[in-house]
């Protein structure tokens, strides 16, 4: 195989991109409070801002979606979903859901109770939120390696077992409705998880009677990384390996948005009949009858056409090797990020880049704006922006372990040439890192602060 296999497909269609000049971008920057996610889409040149509903539609799902049935319950779309989602993650009952925040919200609005604790390697930030919102108390228990940008550690995305026996054995396993793993670990760096350590999990969690519910976002991904990095599953197929990964479950939220490659869309699964009635119940509420779930039925096919697609191995050979190939170029030129690279993503660890920035000044959002301001790339700070956060009993500022930059790789939509760009983008804004400033908040709302924060250069 080529080191950096070619796009296993045509382009059939285009969508133009432009890069506006310099003062357009100063001006653009201004307008957002210098936070990119105030910038108008169309004056980004390279959207690396997430890889989540960007990514490209094949044919085949163009097509599947001309077929979808828009009756209002048991359309044949719901079928081919179910057909997909059964076979390949196996669980007994399922309900679509817009995204995957909103299978969370259902997870959460049914199982979580004040003063509970849900225990998983890191939980994405809607997972995290989903859970504050309803009183719970997240946790993070993923191995020590993840903690260290340089350790080049198969499966970083691990839970580690010791600490996942003390937590349950401190807080109690009557305290804990579910316990959790993100794969792959997209906030610790798009890491994957091991079949070893899941099913580590796997026993841990049924030991004490607890529910495994896996974030099932990247599932392909990590299935292509256990296959590539795992003692005895180099001959296994991803769908072989999804499938021993989904046995060990106990249900599933999924955001179709990501390895489903779809726009929108999203489902919650699980084995428990008696969850499954009151989920759909919470559904019917909330999001929709259980044969949309807020979808209409061509979003229907479109994933169920999405969730084969992402498991087709010349895909993501591809897919992997893209990312590696950004992250080989950027060390190549000796700037910092989290090794070895995720799926899909590659985390500057502006932190080491900016060491001067201190982090209260935000030296991830600082390098996130540069990379507007140099070459109108979008990407999203996690750091300090997102995460640092005054500790409750004493009011001092926590601040996380790393200050990041996610540059976040769309889908089958950016090709080589684009990622050189950014690779060349970086060098300049390196080779200028002694100018960079810090920023300050000029607003800042209470949860998920950084969607919507304002900033000025202190
Ligand atoms: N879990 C993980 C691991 C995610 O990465 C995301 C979304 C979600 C849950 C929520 O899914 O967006 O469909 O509601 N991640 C996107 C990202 C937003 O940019 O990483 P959603």
């Amino acid at each position: 195989m080529p080191i950096y296999p070619p796009e296993p497909f045509r382009i059939k269609m285009v969508e133009p991109i432009r890069l506006i000049d310099r003062e357009a971008r100063e001006k653009a920057l201004r307008q957002a409070g210098f936070n990119v996610f105030g910038l108008r889409a169309e004056d980004v040149f390279i959207d690396l801002l997430t890889d989540s509903g960007t990514g490209a539609m094949s044919q085949h799902q163009w097509a599947a979606l001309m077929q979808g049935d828009e009756s209002y319950a048991g359309a044949r779309s719901y079928f081919r979903l179910e057909e997909a989602v059964k076979s390949i993650f196996g669980f007994k009952y399922f309900v679509p859901t817009h995204q995957g925040r909103a299978a969370e919200n259902i997870l959460s609005a049914l199982l979580v109770k004040d003063g509970h604790y849900i225990p998983s390697n890191m939980h994405f930030d809607t997972t995290y939120a989903n859970i504050r919102a309803r009183g719970g108390l997240p946790a993070n228990l993923v191995i020590d390696e993840a903690d260290e940008p340089t350790n080049r550690h198969p499966f970083k995305g691990n839970m580690d077992i010791h600490k996942l026996r003390s937590f349950i054995q401190e807080v109690g396993s009557q305290n804990i409705p579910f316990g959790m793993i993100t794969i792959t670990n997209n906030a610790g760096g798009g890491q994957p998880v091991s079949l070893e350590n899941l099913r580590a999990v796997a026993s841990t969690y049924k030991e004490f009677g607890i529910p495994f519910i896996i974030d099932a976002c990247r599932y392909a991904e990590n299935a292509y990384f256990i296959k590539l990095r795992e003692p005895g599953y180099s001959q296994k197929t991803t769908l072989e390996i999804a499938r021993q990964i989904f046995a060990l479950a106990d249900g599933a939220t999924l955001s179709a948005k990501k390895d489903a490659i779809v726009n929108i869309g999203g489902f919650l699964a699980m084995n428990d009949e008696s969850l499954f009635q009151r989920a759909c119940n919470e559904l019917i509420l909330r999001e929709g009858f259980p044969t949309y779930g807020g979808l209409a039925g061509r979003d229907l096919d479109a994933m169920a056409a999405g969730l084969w697609e992402g498991l087709d191995e010349d895909y993501l050979a591809y897919r992997l090797r893209q990312t590696a190939y950004l992250a080989e170029r950027l060390l190549e030129a000796g700037i910092p990020i989290i090794e070895p690279p995720g799926g899909h993503a590659v985390y500057l660890d502006a932190g080491r880049l900016l060491p001067h920035i201190s982090q209260s000044a935000f030296p991830g959002q600082a390098l996130a704006v540069e990379l507007y301001r140099e070459g109108a790339i979008r990407a999203v700070e996690i750091g300090s922006v997102m995460f640092a956060h005054p500790s409750p009993e004493t009011g001092v500022m926590a601040y996380p372990s790393l200050e990041l930059v996610r540059l976040a790789i769309p889908r089958r939509v950016y090709t080589q040439s684009h990622l050189d760009y950014v690779a060349e983008t970086l060098v300049k804004i390196a080779a200028r890192k002694q100018e960079i400033r810090g920023y300050r908040f000029t607003y800042a709302p209470k949860l998920l602060r950084h969607f919507t924060a304002r900033f000025e250069p202190v």
